[in-house]
């Protein structure tokens, strides 16, 4: 069985080290976990998916509407996403090396403190107006009512205001992993028009593309998968909470655990031409099916709880955009995907967006 590090045990202060993420197992986590569940993966056609979608399909649409005032300008496209704070250093897995990150961590203490500096009002203003019966709208109400009814003693507003953050968290790694779609793309219009022809399909051009369409739109998917498959994303480090083996070398507990997730997904054992950009490699009679070995989002009790909502948001994302645009790469600009990397730099690729 394996656990996690107990990262506070390294004294980095509060840099997000309260987060679910670097946080040992145990009750308290798993509560967090089941209380973040409820938001992050809804049930299709349940009420939290069907607002998920009206969200999905306003926000984009706004955003849309802004990036056509550039008129075919080219466009720092991340702003529009998201800015971000975590830009997968070493030290994120590594917390020995802080001390060569000092500077770094300095910067990251204020942005924290800004994010804390917003979100603190607004989740006082609803933890004093919060009434028993009101309806979980969100995951704001659901902490609160777990805190105003006493349902876990241990969650309090600190721990709310950590759980929160992990939300956060997870979105820039949405708004970095759309950047990373998008730039995929970007050079490959073959891939756009067959996404295009998809949504063709089932719009009949009649309407914008909704979340139920994700299962008609299978290479869409594809897109997505072979992208997550391609930025092999870091895994968190585990630790061995037993004595164990792996094949036959022998594991003490304790042991600080890597999961090599770029080996998983580039291995030439595993994948044909592991390099290529290759959505097809996810479809086989136009139907999308995952490989066992295929694991983004770790697996187990510790595996990323936000994996739906990667799934569902850029789904959306990815083809509202191609509905209304083309993507084209800036001359001069490169568009090479940097591989098990959490967080691309504020100004990276620009594209052009046309009608
Ligand atoms: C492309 C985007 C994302 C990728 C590639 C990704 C990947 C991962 C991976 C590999 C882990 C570690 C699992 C393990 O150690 O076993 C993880 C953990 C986690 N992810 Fe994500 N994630 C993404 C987006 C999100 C989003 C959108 C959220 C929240 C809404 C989120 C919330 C979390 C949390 C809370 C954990 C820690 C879970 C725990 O330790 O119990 N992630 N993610």
């Amino acid at each position: 069985m394996i656990i996690r590090k107990k990262f506070e045990n390294v004294n980095i202060g509060d840099f997000g080290f309260r987060t679910l993420a670097f946080c040992d197992w145990s009750e308290l986590q798993k509560t967090r976990r089941e209380l973040l569940k409820d938001h992050t993966c809804p049930k299709i056609f349940s009420t939290k998916f069907q607002q998920l979608d009206t969200f999905i399909n306003e926000e984009t649409n706004h955003m849309l509407h802004l990036i056509s005032t550039f008129h075919n300008k080219p466009v720092a496209f991340k702003p529009f996403l998201l800015h971000t704070l975590n830009q997968g250093y070493s030290v994120d897995f590594m917390p020995w090396m802080l001390p060569f990150y000092r500077r770094h961590f300095n910067q990251f203490h204020k942005w924290t403190k800004y994010i804390r500096n917003f979100m603190a009002p607004i989740v006082n203003e609803r933890y004093c107006t919060w009434k028993p019966g009101k309806k979980n709208y969100d995951y704001i109400d659901t902490l609160i009512r777990t805190i105003r009814r006493k349902e876990d003693k241990e969650i309090n507003l600190e721990i709310a205001m950590f759980s929160l953050e992990d939300v956060i968290g997870g979105h820039s790694a949405i708004a970095n992993f759309l950047m990373k779609v998008f730039a995929y793309i970007a050079v490959r219009p073959e891939i756009q028009m067959r996404i295009r022809e998809e949504i063709k399909s089932v719009t009949k051009e009649m309407r914008n593309v909704r979340l139920t369409d994700r299962r008609s739109m299978p290479f869409t998917e594809a897109v997505i998968l072979e992208t997550i498959r391609l930025i092999a994303s870091p895994i968190v480090p585990h630790v061995a909470s037993q004595d164990s083996s792996i094949a036959g070398y022998k594991i003490r507990k304790g042991t600080l655990i890597f999961l090599n997730n770029y080996e998983l997904n580039y291995s030439p054992e595993l994948w044909e031409n592991p390099e290529e950009f290759y959505p097809e490699r996810f479809l086989i009679d136009g139907y999308l099916v995952k490989p066992d070995h295929f694991f983004p989002f770790s697996s187990g009790r510790r595996s990323c709880i936000g994996y739906k909502m990667v799934q569902l948001l850029s789904f959306s994302i990815v083809s509202l955009t191609l509905q209304k645009f083309q993507i084209k790469p800036v001359e001069g600009c490169s568009y090479e995907v940097p591989v098990g990397n959490l967080a691309l730099s504020y100004d990276t690729f620009k594209f052009q967006f046309i009608p």
